[in-house]
C-alpha cells in the first residue's frame, strides 16, 4: 500500500512515498482504506520539522474513508461504512485532560496519509451521510475547531456578532458557520481578492488587516463592539482582536499564524472583562454533534485544490504561499 512518510531530520524535502505491506487487523480493531485527507498547519509544522516527531510516522490528522474490515468482537462499525479521524484519537467525551489530549494523529501516533490503516473503533466517527468523502476529510480539525468555538464555546446565537480572521481552513469554516447560524459576520484578510470571496461566503463586513493595522478598532468602530471573536494570529493579531471585542464578550485564541509572544494592553485587557477560552481542536462526541449538524446545513466546506499522494510535499509548498482560500485536499 501506498504510504508517505516523514524521515527525520524533518523538512518538507524529507517526506517519502513508498509502498508499505497492508497491516492484518486483530481482534477489538477496524480496517479502513482511506479516501481522501486535508491539510491543516499543525500537519505542515510536523512535516516541516517545526514539531519534532519519530522518524517514519505517517503524517496527517485528518482524513476520511471506509471500514473495509471488522475484528472479531467489534459491533460498533460494518464494513462499507463511512468514517473520518479524530484530531485526538482518545479525547471521546467530557473535558480534555492530559491523558485524553496526550496523542495526536500525525504526530505522536500515525496519521492518514496512506492507503490502508488498522485503527481502535473508538477512534473514529462517521461522516455527514450527504458528504463526499474529500468533503468530509476538512472537518476533523478545522471545522472541528471553528464549531468548538462558536457553538460550544460561545454558545452563538442569531444576531450575535462574529468576528474572523484571514482566510484560512479554520476562518473560512467559521464564516460558513456563524452565516449558517444567523450572526453578522465581520472577517479580515490581507488580499483584496480574497476580501470579495469572503463577501460572497456572507461575511457582511470585511477590514484588510495588512492595510489598516488598527483593524480591531475599526471593527469595533463599525459593530460597537464584537461579542465573539475568533483570534488565529496570536502574537500579531491579540491586541486588535481585544480591541475589536465588545464588554463581556467571547474572545477565542486558536492560532499562532502570527507568532507565539503578543504584547497586550493590560489595562484594556482588564476593563473589557472577556470571557477568554483557548481551544484545541474538540472531542469525538463534538465532533458527532457538528455531523449531525452538518446534514441539515445548507452549505458544504470550501475546497480550494486537491493533490495526490506523492505530491503531498508540493501541497505544503503550495499551503506555506497562502495563496489558497479555504481547505487543500489529498485524494488517495
Ligand atoms: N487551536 C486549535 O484547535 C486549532 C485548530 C486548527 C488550526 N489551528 C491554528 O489556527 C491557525 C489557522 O489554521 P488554518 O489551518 O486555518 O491555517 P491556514 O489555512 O494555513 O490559514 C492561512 C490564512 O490565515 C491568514 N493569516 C496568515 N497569517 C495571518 C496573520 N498574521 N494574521 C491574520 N491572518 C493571518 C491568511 O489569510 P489571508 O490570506 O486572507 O490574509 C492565510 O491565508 C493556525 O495557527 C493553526 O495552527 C488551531
Amino acid at each position: 500500500m501506498l504510504t508517505a512518510a516523514i524521515h527525520t531530520p524533518a523538512n518538507l524535502e524529507s517526506i517519502v512515498i513508498e509502498q508499505r505491506p497492508e497491516p492484518s487487523i486483530k481482534a477489538g480493531t477496524v480496517k479502513v482504506r482511506w479516501h481522501a485527507l486535508s491539510l491543516n498547519f499543525h500537519d505542515y509544522a510536523v512535516a516541516s520539522g517545526m514539531m519534532p516527531t519519530e522518524h517514519g510516522r505517517i503524517p496527517m490528522s485528518d482524513g476520511a474513508g471506509e471500514i473495509i474490515e471488522v475484528g472479531e468482537g467489534v459491533s460498533e462499525w460494518q464494513c462499507g461504512d463511512r468514517v473520518m479521524s479524530l484530531f485526538f484519537p482518545d479525547w471521546h467525551n467530557g473535558d480534555p485532560s492530559q491523558d485524553n489530549t496526550s496523542r495526536i494523529g500525525g504526530d505522536s501516533v500515525d496519521g492518514c496519509a496512506t492507503e490502508i490503516s488498522i485503527t481502535d473503533p473508538a477512534n473514529l466517527s462517521r461522516i455527514p451521510n450527504n458528504y463526499s468523502y474529500t468533503e468530509a476529510a476538512t472537518l476533523t480539525c478545522a471545522a472541528l475547531t471553528a464549531w468548538r468555538a462558536l457553538v460550544e464555546v460561545c454558545n452563538i446565537k442569531a444576531g450575535d456578532s462574529v468576528l474572523i480572521e484571514g482566510s484560512g481552513g479554520v476562518s473560512i469554516f467559521a464564516v460558513q458557520l456563524a452565516k449558517a447560524l444567523g450572526a453578522t459576520v465581520y472577517a479580515t484578510s490581507s488580499s483584496e481578492e480574497k476580501m470579495e470571496r469572503l463577501k460572497q461566503l456572507g461575511a457582511d463586513h470585511v477590514v484588510n488587516y495588512r492595510s489598516d493595522p488598527l483593524w480591531g478598532e475599526t471593527i469595533h468602530h463599525l459593530s460597537g463592539g464584537i461579542d465573539h471573536v475568533l483570534d488565529v494570529g496570536g502574537g500579531t493579531t491579540l491586541e486588535q482582536s481585544i480591541s475589536a471585542a465588545k464588554v463581556n464578550g467571547n474572545l477565542v485564541p486558536i492560532g499562532i499564524l502570527g507568532g507565539l509572544e503578543a504584547n497586550i494592553n493590560l489595562t484594556q485587557w482588564m476593563l473589557k472583562q472577556l470571557r477568554i477560552r483557548p481551544i484545541a481542536v474538540g472531542s469525538r462526541e463534538m465532533q458527532n454533534r457538528m455531523v449531525d449538524f452538518l446534514e441539515t446545513a445548507d452549505f458544504k466546506p470550501i475546497i480550494d485544490c486537491c493533490f495526490e499522494l506523492p505530491q503531498l510535499a508540493e501541497a505544503f509548498h503550495y499551503q506555506l504561499s497562502g495563496q489558497h482560500l479555504g481547505k487543500i485536499c489529498i485524494n488517495l
